[in-house]
């Protein structure tokens, strides 16, 4: 029972687009007020952001965050969160059932998103609005002076254009849970519509459309399909979302998902490849996984909120270790089709269904999957190689043949150095992995980072914030040239850097 990879520096599958390391702030429980902006916190900065929060935010080297939602902006009036402050309403969000205050808006978003050396993606409204408000909006954001809405942002105090570059039309229209959902035709429709306007505007942009909310909606992948049948032209990107859960307990057939999420972006690819065809077009459409996580734990929990406060404790799962090792098959995933997958983000970043997690006047802490999403970010940059991987394999429950190895190599030209991520989804047995780097016979092994737990539940919390934290103890050692044998540990997510 062994598993072996070889990697080769001339096959490539592509190159990784930063933006796969992405995640979101939506205005959704305590995301925005108490995760990223609460002014009275000790540790707040000047515009009340929570300095703590950027810190932990910065180490995962977030390239892009998606904002404003999510279902919330599918009811969002952007012109509520806009200038002075003391004049801005509350309003109702129907999305989530709570009190918006507007506090934060698009211009202190901009401003956050400085802070935290990264850029946003920036979503308009087609649930209840249209083409006429998201031109505006872009007007508003991107526009340079001259013009009524790029004047009213200079006279809010910010002269310069954000010039945000990547706009999301909409989000999850197919689903009936959304404000202003619509059939697959009336979305195409409307995606087209508002995506020419908003290009018109400014032609710099980069658009996605909504693909499908998730692979179980009954509408999937015919949604796709007729989508970019009327968006094909003025779209650049098409978004998928998966969340999984471990609601039975069965964590074999918990971690074998990301199986099915292979075969999501193997399936969205091929339905973007057949309407080029049909199209007779140039363009490849790239995909957006714009939303993915473990989101479960806090399902029972919510159902008993209090509805119309203010940032309610919403969506707060607290994330276990095997939790980690799913996000970790769930990169690998994004990883092994960086050729189409340009971009993806983490939902979501602070305190709902998040890396982050924060305690109303309190501490900050990095929950357990905050450390696979750091690695493949940090480390995982520059060129994707094939991986020919071999594995035993078991059956689950909803899956068959699903490897206990999961795994990809990440080369950085630059550095000249190579990442391989790995997942032992074995529970109860270690397994031996052999790389075959044949054509990087020079390199040695600079180190070997292990999160494993005793405890497949165990937390880390604001009074045990370190109780699942990976160490650099991994045996990976080369043996010959070009080839590294490591023992992965039962149930393990491993980084093997190799120089
Ligand atoms: O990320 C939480 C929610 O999940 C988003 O608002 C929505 O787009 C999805 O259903």
């Amino acid at each position: 029972n062994k598993a072996s990879m070889i990697v080769d520096k001339d096959f490539r599958v592509g190159e990784v687009d930063k933006r796969i390391y992405g995640s979101f702030i939506e205005h959704l429980g305590r995301a925005v007020y108490g995760g990223i902006y609460e002014p009275d916190h000790p540790g707040a900065d000047e515009q009340g952001f929570r300095s703590d929060v950027l810190e932990l935010v910065k180490g995962l080297d977030v390239p892009i965050v998606r904002y404003p939602g999510g279902n919330f902006v599918s009811g969002y009036n952007w012109e509520d969160g806009v200038g002075p402050k003391e004049l801005r309403p509350r309003k109702l969000d129907l999305a989530w059932r709570t009190v918006e205050p507007n506090w934060v808006g698009l211009n202190e978003f901009m401003d956050w998103c400085k802070k935290a050396n990264t850029e946003a993606m920036m979503a308009v409204n087609l649930g209840t609005r249209g083409p006429d408000e998201a031109r505006n909006l872009l007007e508003y954001a991107n526009h340079p002076a001259g013009s009524y809405w790029s004047d009213l942002r200079a006279s809010h105090g910010y002269a310069k254009p954000h010039a945000i570059k990547t706009w999301c039309l909409g989000n999850e229209m197919d689903g009936p849970w959304q404000m202003g959902s619509k059939t697959a035709y009336e979305y195409g429709r409307i995606a087209n519509e508002a995506a020419k306007v908003m290009r018109w505007t400014d032609p710099t942009i980069e658009l996605v459309a909504c693909g499908s909310s998730s692979i179980q909606m009954a509408t999937y992948p015919e949604w796709e399909a007729t989508v970019l049948e009327q968006a094909y032209e003025n779209v650049d990107y098409l978004s998928l979302h998966q969340y999984y859960g471990n609601r039975d307990g069965d964590t074999a057939n918990f971690l074998a998902q990301s199986v099915g999420m292979d075969s999501f972006i193997h399936t969205v690819i091929s339905v973007c490849d057949y309407i080029q065809a049909k199209k007779r077009g140039k363009k490849k459409i790239h995909l957006s996984f714009d939303e993915w996580n473990v989101w479960f734990h806090s399902n029972e929990q919510d159902s008993k909120l209090e509805p119309w406060t203010i940032a309610p404790p919403q969506l707060e799962d607290i994330y276990n270790h095997e939790d980690a090792l799913l996000v970790g098959c769930m990169l690998i995933s994004l990883l092994k089709r960086a050729d189409r997958v340009k971009m993806a983000c983490m939902a979501q970043l602070v305190n709902v269904i998040a890396p982050i997690m924060t305690e109303n006047g309190g501490a900050a802490w990095k929950q357990t999957i905050y450390y696979p999403y750091m690695h493949a970010s940090v480390f995982g940059r520059g060129t994707v190689l094939v991986p020919l991987v071999k594995s035993p394999k078991y059956d689950s429950k909803d899956f068959t043949d699903v490897p206990y190895l999961e795994s990809v190599a990440v080369y950085n030209e630059q550095l000249g150095e190579v990442t391989v991520f790995a997942v032992n989804r074995h529970l109860d047995e270690e397994l031996p992995f052999e790389i075959d780097l044949r054509s990087f016979e020079q390199s040695r092994v600079i180190e070997h980072i292990v999160l494993e737990s005793d405890d497949l539940k165990a937390v880390n919390t604001a009074k045990e914030p370190n109780r699942v934290k990976p160490h650099v103890g991994g045996n990976a050692a080369q043996t010959d040239a070009g080839k590294i044998e490591a023992t992965l540990p039962k149930a393990s997510w491993n980084v093997i850097r190799v120089k």
